[in-house]
């Protein structure tokens, strides 16, 4: 059984930073091979990782209906063809291998198709012992249920009372979903001041949340993004990695 970390919250907040983040913490605690998974097709986990997605699963997916179209060899099945293709955009790399989703591509019913990748994405994920994924704004992945079940769900926000109001509408919206999991973490990430707002407080009750954690707005991390670096560099001695550490030593 693997151990799911979902992460999300609105656009801009951190997802990908954090999510990156408990990847590189569960490697170097040597919690691996970790499969990270890009479930936002406009966001660049690769990069945050240090690695490249050349092809993303919605580019697969309209290469196996394509074949598909063109009729398929004897003995292959269409769940054959798309597996051997969703292993063809799994990159891999040292402790961890990344997969990104990006969009669905082309037109027509992807009906069956989202049926096959479920389950093939499923499989990729059980022979995991730990599975990050960094989602969209939004809660559509996990109600598609491209993944069952979530161990750890983080809402990420920014430390602005509209941002965590919309973590409480988030927590709503997975109820409403009947999206299960096992333990809720918000993180306010980029503040700007010490201590968490009375705010965060509210939002931590409404949600039940296990807990509640503050990130910094961290000037290594600002410059390593605005260079275009992967967050793999940055020094151990980093405010937001040793509290990434902290998170990820008590799941
Ligand atoms: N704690 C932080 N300190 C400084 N910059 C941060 C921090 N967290 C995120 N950022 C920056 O904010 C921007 C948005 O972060 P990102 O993780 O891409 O958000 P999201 O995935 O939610 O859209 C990026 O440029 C990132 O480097
Ligand atoms: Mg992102």
């Amino acid at each position: 059984m693997s151990y799911l970390i979902a992460v999300t919250g609105k656009g801009g907040v951190g997802k990908t930073t954090v999510s990156s983040l408990i990847v590189k913490q569960l490697v170097a605690m040597g919690k691996t091979p970790v499969l990270a998974i890009d479930a936002d097709p406009n966001s660049c986990l690769d990069a945050a990782l240090g690695v490249k997605a050349e092809k993303t699963v919605g580019k697969v997916r309209e290469e196996a209906k394509q074949k598909v179209n063109k009729g398929l060899s004897e003995g292959i099945s269409k769940q054959d063809l798309l597996q051997l293709k969703i292993s063809e955009s799994l990159v891999e790399a040292t402790g961890f291998d990344l997969i990104a989703m990006g969009r669905p591509e082309g037109a027509g019913c992807y009906c069956y198709a989202n049926n096959v990748l479920k389950s093939v994405i499923g499989k990729l994920s059980s022979q995991y012992p730990y599975v990050v994924l960094d989602n969209e704004a939004g809660l559509e992945n996990l109600s598609r249920r491209i993944v069952q079940k979530v161990n750890l769900l983080v809402l990420v926000s920014d430390q602005s009372n509209s941002g965590l109001e919309t973590l409480k509408r988030l927590y709503s919206l997975a109820h409403e979903m009947e999206i299960k999991y096992d333990k809720l973490l918000i993180v306010v990430n980029r503040m700007r001041k010490s201590d968490l707002s009375a705010k965060a407080q509210e939002v931590k009750e409404f949600t039940h949340a296990d807990d509640v954690i503050g990130l910094p707005d961290d000037l290594e991390i600002a410059a390593f993004a605005d260079d275009g670096q992967s967050l793999g560099g940055l020094s151990d001695d980093n405010v937001v990695i040793k509290k990434i550490y902290d998170l990820v030593k008590n799941i």
